[in-house]
């Protein structure tokens, strides 16, 4: 094997590795807020103020307990083609969305000012 394609592997294997990295980092507290805030309001317009469904299903502990966290984040990320929800990946980043599932996911905390 050549040294260039040892680097382009070296290069892909950090690639690939990247986004685990920064999935585990949760967001500064300012951007917490804001993201609580955009849950509340705008996530809320559709799954009900307090979550607990509208045009959208609830997204409370125990109607996501059993869903795949994953497979939730991506929802949130990039939409249901063919239904009214849309996607938020130019609202958030993926770890952002990782986080908005986590809380979900434990119960959804309050907005504070
Ligand atoms: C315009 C309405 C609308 C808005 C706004 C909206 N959603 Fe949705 N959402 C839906 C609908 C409708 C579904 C169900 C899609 C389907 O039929 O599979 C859904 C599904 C979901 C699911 C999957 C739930 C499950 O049980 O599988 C998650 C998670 C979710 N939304 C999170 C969010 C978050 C977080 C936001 C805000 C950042 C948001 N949604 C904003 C309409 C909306």
């Amino acid at each position: 094997m050549t040294l260039a394609s040892d680097r382009v592997l070296a290069a892909l294997f950090l690639f690939l590795l990247l986004p685990v990295a920064s999935l585990a980092a949760d967001p500064a507290p300012e951007r917490a807020r804001e993201l609580v805030r955009m849950v509340r309001q705008d996530c809320g317009s559709c799954h009900g103020l307090t979550l607990n469904g509208g045009l959208g299903p609830p997204l409370l502990p125990d109607t996501l307990r059993d869903k795949p966290a994953e497979s939730l984040r991506y929802t949130v990320l990039l939409g249901r083609p063919g239904t009214p929800m849309p996607p938020w990946n130019a609202f958030m980043t993926e770890a952002e969305a990782d986080w908005i599932v986590r809380q979900l996911m434990a119960g959804f905390p309050e907005e504070t000012r």
